[in-house]
């Protein structure tokens, strides 16, 4: 406050040295001015009064000057007339002159003596008079003298107007700047400063309050960057302090505690010794698109980014995948990489380019037409082309040939392979890098061998998977299904004990590591956002209902949306009262939208909303909001915290992580979870209500039950299953990975 009060007084110094300075340089100016304007107007006056008073002078009485004197006495600003002889007797004056003038002929003297007009300005009795005299003549002889008096006090008069108006507008004007200053210092400058020093020395002194538990630090206008930078710094030192305790902890009490970021870091430090972690998925975990020449980035809803982004925070080291958004290639550098995460860099993203044909056939053909439905079984018939499956083989070639160039330099690297989008790599790798360790997770299920068997490529890609020196599922039965597949198509030897497969002298081990997400203690997962007022997302979102189910998916047929929607339809035409009451609102991010199947789908969505919106709606109220767009986690997350139920309904899944995100974000530890029998997550959430999807009647019940639930049932379930996700998150499903990865030699 001293430093404001100490720059609003240098301000107003500054100005009032500025204004004093003006009022001088104006009141000089004045002066001269108006004393060249009297001087002025006074000659012109004595001139024309000479003519009347000079000629025959001499020989004019003394009562005829007198007259003429007499004539002027009461002119404005004038004091008087004298005329005297050349003996400097006063032979005649106007009687309003002031005795001590007319008797101090002093100027008339000099005017005299001179012979030439004189003029001055003198004080008599404290007033201002400028005094002029002109000669008088008879021939050439001076023979008297014409004084004229001016009163001149009008000109302080006027001056001194001047200091006193500038110096009331200077009172004014500083008391103003003075109070601005003062607000705009204290509000705009001070209060941030000192909000963000606070900030900082809270997360510093390890002062965490309940609220200092967000990352986030007040945004303030003009302060942006700086509030990021600092929002940044305090998110390091809040991680850092915690996990230094965390770790002190652990030592002191050598417990299997939770698994944190910092732990699997120590982890990867201790166990993989140097060893540096490579990643390979098609989709990228930072997607830089344009917006009217802006360059912007956001985290795509896919459940493998997810994941994998808090393992690479944690450990470094370089994901390589495919750069697919419109202004990826103009941020990366020479090498095509960039350092993520775009605010705070951990670690190396490289991304490796693809034409639109071969986007083409091995993204939206092959992966995404042939294997995503083979595997899914959801009733959407795969389709296998020659020309897709070429594609996807050139492709995998071509990851194969980046990773190698990038790990040429390096011995024994550790590859993690993501997904289905490469079940050629991990051959194509192994084959010139027989040092490499490469670990394989395919995060969607893989389904029994019978319905595996109808690919027409089966083999080259259950043969291009086995290059690995283990694969990951999310469930046991996925391990048995490809575990039988490799049976039935190639010829190896299984190990069903192991859960090993030798082919050609090269073993493979087939494990289930159940994914999940970056939740421990509660920190992580909680979001940047502060405290949640459910009552305004509500006014926001234009609803004003007592219930709020939520569906969070990508916009994709396995999901189980459309039979969500029916079971939406069955539970309002049973359970009437909720009607008006109830609302279900669906995200969905749009997904392959090029792929014909995934259109139908989106307007069977579209038309499904509208059919069950218009069979209910009233004036104020209707059943669905439907919002088709991406959103981001934090946006999600806000979702999940308005929501009474949240409904997990597809048709088969491997893991799915909205559940696991409902069930991290609600720290209030109320709200209920749907969850499909047919998605992985059913395994370990044993506390959500499980239902089969395709019983529309099973669900439209379940939602009741749900909406009647006691809150110390919601508590006693949620805290059930947010201790098991916190035991399991993906610190330790990476630290398990790589501990087998690691263990195989
Ligand atoms: C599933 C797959 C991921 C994929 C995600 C999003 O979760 O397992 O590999 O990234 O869907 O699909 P997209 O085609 O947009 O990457």
């Amino acid at each position: 406050m001293k430093q404001i009060l100490a720059a609003v007084s240098l301000i107003v110094i500054i100005i009032s040295l500025l204004v004093v300075a003006f009022t001088v340089r104006q009141v000089d100016n004045e002066d001269q001015n108006l004393k060249i304007d009297l001087q002025h107007r006074t000659t012109l006056l004595a001139e024309s009064l000479k003519e009347t008073v000079e000629p025959n002078f001499i020989n004019k009485s003394d009562k005829y000057l007198q007259q003429v004197v007499e004539r002027f006495a009461n002119k404005e600003r004038f004091a008087g007339l004298a005329i005297y002889d050349n003996q400097d007797n006063l032979v005649a004056v106007t009687s309003t002159l002031p005795k001590e003038i007319s008797q101090s002929q002093l100027v008339a003297a000099h005017a005299m003596d001179e012979d030439k007009a004189s003029g001055d300005f003198v004080k008599f009795m404290d007033q201002k008079m400028y005094v002029f005299a002109i000669p008088l003549h008879d021939k050439d002889s001076v023979v008297g003298a014409l004084m004229v008096v001016q009163n001149a006090s009008y000109i302080d008069s006027r001056l001194t107007e001047i200091w006193r108006n500038n110096l009331i507008r200077l009172f004014i004007q500083a008391s103003l700047l003075s109070v601005a200053t003062l607000l705009i210092l204290r509000w705009i400058i001070y209060v941030p400063i000192i909000s963000l020093v606070e900030t900082l020395k809270a997360a510093r002194s390890g002062n965490l309050s309940t609220s200092a538990k967000s990352y986030n630090v007040p945004n303030f206008l003009f302060f942006s960057p700086l509030v990021r930078e600092v929002t940044n710094i305090r998110r390091s030192l809040i991680e850092a302090r915690v996990s230094a305790s965390e770790e002190a902890r652990m030592r002191l009490e050598k417990l299997d505690s939770p698994w944190t970021a910092e732990r699997l870091k120590e982890f990867v430090k201790d166990t993989l010794k140097g060893r540096t972690i490579f990643v390979v998925s098609n989709r990228e975990p930072y997607i830089h698109t344009k917006h009217g020449g802006r360059i912007s980035y956001y985290f795509p809803a896919s459940g493998m980014a997810t994941a994998i982004e808090p393992i690479m925070e944690a450990c470094g080291g370089m994901w390589i995948a495919h750069g697919s958004g419109d202004a990826d290639r103009l941020v990366v550098d020479l090498k095509n990489k960039i350092m993520v995460p775009p605010d705070e860099p951990k670690y190396t993203l490289r991304r490796v380019w693809l034409t639109p044909k071969e986007e083409e056939g091995y993204y939206y053909g092959f992966a995404n037409e042939g294997i995503w439905p083979l595997c899914h079984i959801a009733y959407t018939r795969p389709i296998f082309r020659k020309e897709d499956w070429e594609q996807y083989q050139k492709v995998n070639g071509k990851f194969a040939k980046t990773v190698l160039e990038e790990i040429k330099d390096f011995h024994r690297p550790i590859i993690l392979v993501q997904d289905y989008h490469f079940a050629l790599l991990p051959r194509m790798i192994k084959s010139s890098r027989p040092d490499a360790t490469i670990g394989f997770f395919w995060h969607i299920p893989w389904p029994n061998a019978e319905s595996f068997s109808i690919c027409p490529w089966r083999k080259e890609l259950a043969d291009g998977v086995l290059g690995s020196d283990i694969i990951g599922f999310h469930t046991q039965l996925h391990c048995n299904n490809f575990i039988e597949t490799v049976g039935r198509e190639l010829e190896s030897l299984i190990d069903w004990e192991q859960f090993a497969i030798t082919r050609d002298r090269h073993v493979t081990y087939v494990k289930p590591f159940p994914i999940s997400i970056a939740f421990s203690n509660g920190g992580e997962f909680q979001n940047n956002q502060g405290k949640f007022d459910s009552r305004q997302m509500m006014r926001d979102l234009d609803i004003q209902v007592k219930y709020v189910g939520l569906g969070v998916d990508r916009l994709d047929y396995t999901k189980g949306i459309l039979e969500r929607l029916k079971a939406i339809e069955i539970f309002l035409e049973r359970y009437t009262p909720y009607r008006g009451q109830f609302i279900f609102i669906q995200l969905a991010a749009p997904s392959r939208s090029r792929i014909k199947r995934y259109q139908e789908f989106a307007e069977e969505v579209q038309q499904e909303v509208d059919r069950i919106n218009n069979k209910f709606k009233t004036n104020r109220w209707k059943p669905i909001l439907y919002i088709p767009k991406h959103h981001s986690h934090e946006e999600i997350n806000k979702y999940y915290k308005l929501a009474d139920l949240c409904l997990v309904t597809s048709l088969h899944d491997g893991m799915n992580l909205v559940a696991k995100e409902y069930i991290a974000a609600r720290d209030d530890e109320k709200g209920v979870l749907i969850l499909s029998q047919f998605a992985g997550a059913s395994r370990e959430l044993k506390e959500a209500l499980i239902v089969n999807p395709y019983d529309a009647e099973q669900v439209a019940n379940s939602m009741h039950v749900g909406l009647q639930m006691m809150k110390v049932e919601q508590t006693r379930r949620m805290r059930k299953m947010r201790e098991s996700i916190k035991s399991h998150n993906i610190y330790r499903w990476s630290a398990e990975l790589l501990k087998t990865i690691v263990n195989l030699g």
